[in-house]
């Protein structure tokens, strides 16, 4: 006799609406012992052709699938809309919110007992989760994985850091255009997400280090049978889940956060990661804030040697021993942190073997002692802003330049190879107009591309500081999410050419040498630029989303709606 669960509501009903519920539903073919009361185990499915990174997951879907019959449930696929990051303009990230309401309501409003997430692409993996962790039904993750190793003229090269590596080559003349068009079709060589430690590759790893996904889910290559079969497992996994749990905010403790800041340090991750873990602890009321970024991250090593930091590629990380071999050498990590396996952390490491310390390093010999996400604050910064150190050139980790100050991404570019532009190696690339509300939607622009003559000279680095994000698979001395943005009257809309810019990361400071009597004065000739969205999704967003230290999230979707729905529609 099975447990009422749930999708009892919808199927264990002999009168008029169980039939309409059962009959439509069997319209697919799926037989009557599907509605006899087993687990409904929903696949939120966010494959798109407009996706190649999450071009995998209709055929992973499969695999779910078959784990989720085989432990007597039974599945049902339904799409989420997909953020593809190659191809969605003007940035996916305007749209990230949109997918987690998505997910929520569709979660919400169909007779489901537990959720696989399927994404991988940068917005869908937060997005996804932020939807169900609102929602609260036990939820485990299953990740697109890493593409094959891009592969050039006998040389690894990785998704997105070659990119910017080669289009500077192209700038710089070092490479020809016709270079630049053979390396193209050698870089994505599978489906599959990004294959440097990008944001991708960071949101994979961390939900396996936050206990949201199974073991291998970070790391596991896309076209690996070794995913088809972790999906088979997952699906497995979620049946059970279905009665007896754990929720999410059951796994997303305040410790599975507090894990997931050292993860993020310990492999080189994305900046991105802030952002989106501070929005997925708002849906589950963990009260995290950039403090904890600061703290948690602090002295942690970084251990893998992947790019944009480091030499190797998602591949090698796997074959290496994936993130268990990483979180093993970490002593901070809590272990007691419950996973989805029912298990705590600390099952998944003891299991940790390491097979190349060239990829993985001991924590006894890091490629960087204190690896950790830097939090600034100052005159220019007052909510705070993010440096990912392992990126950036150590020389410029304490600098003082003149401000060369672009008031958008097209002024930027107008500009930036403006042989007259008054620049040198020493200023400090200040670019606004680029924050969550003003782009809006906060693209990934704040690695901005140096200035042509100086590229030219042969100079590969220098402080640019925005409100803007940028891509985790980039690399530079890059402030970014400077909080409040430009658009609501921040700091950084009153700096003005000339201005000197000091960033000392050590002391975790961003300032303007500019008296505060001067800053008021020009905050009082501040015009508010009206905002590019009239209607639609867009009015919506602008009105709403918070800063990038609230994890821009939109106010309205903070918190957890639960998955209680009395009212139907028959
Ligand atoms: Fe999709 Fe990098 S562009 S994972």
């Amino acid at each position: 006799m099975s447990k009422k669960r749930r999708s009892a509501a919808w199927y264990g009903k002999a009168d008029k609406d169980g039939f309409i519920h059962r009959s439509w539903m069997k319209a697919q073919g799926f037989p009557d012992e599907a509605f006899d009361g087993r687990p409904i185990v929903g696949i939120c499915n966010t494959w798109s052709e407009l996706t190649p990174c999450n071009s995998g997951l209709r055929d992973l879907a499969q695999h779910v699938k078959n784990g989720v019959w085989a432990a007597g449930g039974f599945p049902v696929e339904f799409p989420a809309m997909s953020l593809g990051e190659t191809q969605m303009r003007p940035t996916p990230m305007l749209f990230r919110n949109l997918l987690a309401m998505e997910v929520e309501e569709s979660i919400r409003g169909n007779p489901i007992d537990a959720v696989v997430l399927l994404g991988g692409c940068d917005k869908t993996t937060p997005g996804q989760l932020m939807g169900a962790c609102s929602v609260g039904l036990p939820t485990l993750v299953v990740s697109s994985g890493p593409m094959l190793n891009g592969r050039f003229r006998g040389r690894a090269i990785g998704s997105g850091t070659d990119v910017w590596r080669f289009s500077e080559a192209v700038r710089a003349g070092t490479m020809s255009p016709a270079e630049f068009a053979a390396a193209e079709r050698c870089m994505s060589r599978s489906r599959g997400t990004c294959m440097t430690m990008g944001t991708a590759s960071t949101m994979a790893c961390v939900v396996e280090a936050m206990g949201m996904a199974l073991p291998g889910n970070g790391t596991i290559p896309a076209v690996d049978a070794r995913r088809q079969e972790l999906a088979f497992a997952s699906g497995r996994r979620a049946v059970a889940m279905a009665d007896d749990g754990p929720t999410p905010a059951e796994v997303l403790s305040p410790a599975a956060f507090r894990n997931a800041i050292r993860t993020v340090a310990a492999i080189g991750g994305s900046t991105n990661a802030v952002l989106h873990l501070l929005a997925i602890a708002g849906r589950v009321g963990v009260p995290l804030t950039l403090d904890d970024w600061e703290a948690g991250g602090r002295d942690v090593p970084l251990l893998v040697d992947l790019m944009p930091a480091g030499r190797f590629l998602m591949e090698e990380l796997h074959h290496a021993g994936g993130l268990p071999a990483v979180l093993a050498e970490l002593d901070c990590i809590e272990g007691d942190a419950l996973t989805v396996a029912g298990t705590p952390l600390s099952a998944s490491i003891a299991a940790a073997e390491c097979f190349d310390r060239e990829v993985v390093r001991p924590a006894s010999d890091p490629l960087l002692a204190d690896a950790g996400l830097r939090i600034l604050r100052g005159n220019l910064a007052p909510d705070g802003a993010v440096i990912k150190p392992a990126a950036a050139t150590p020389a410029l980790l304490q600098h003082t330049g003149r401000a060369v100050v672009f008031t958008s991404i097209e002024d930027f570019k107008a500009r930036i190879d403006d042989p007259d532009l008054d620049v040198d190696a020493d200023s400090v690339l200040v670019l606004r107009g680029c924050g969550p509300r003003g782009y809006p939607g906060m693209p990934e622009v704040g690695n901005m591309a140096l200035p042509g003559k100086l590229v030219k000279r042969g100079i590969t680095d220098m402080v640019r500081v925005s409100d803007a994000r940028m891509s985790g698979t980039a690399f530079g001395t890059v402030v970014l999410h400077v909080a409040p943005e430009s658009a609501v009257g921040g700091p950084l809309a009153l700096v003005r050419d000339g201005d000197r810019v000091t960033l000392d990361v050590a002391e975790g400071r961003l300032m303007v040498d500019v008296s505060e009597q001067e800053l008021d004065r020009r905050r009082s000739m501040w015009m508010e630029p009206s905002p590019r969205h009239d209607r639609g999704w867009g009015r919506l967003y602008v009105t709403t989303v918070q800063q990038a230290d609230r994890g821009v999230d939109c106010d309205f979707l903070v918190g957890a709606s639960g998955d209680v729905v009395t009212r139907e529609s028959h």
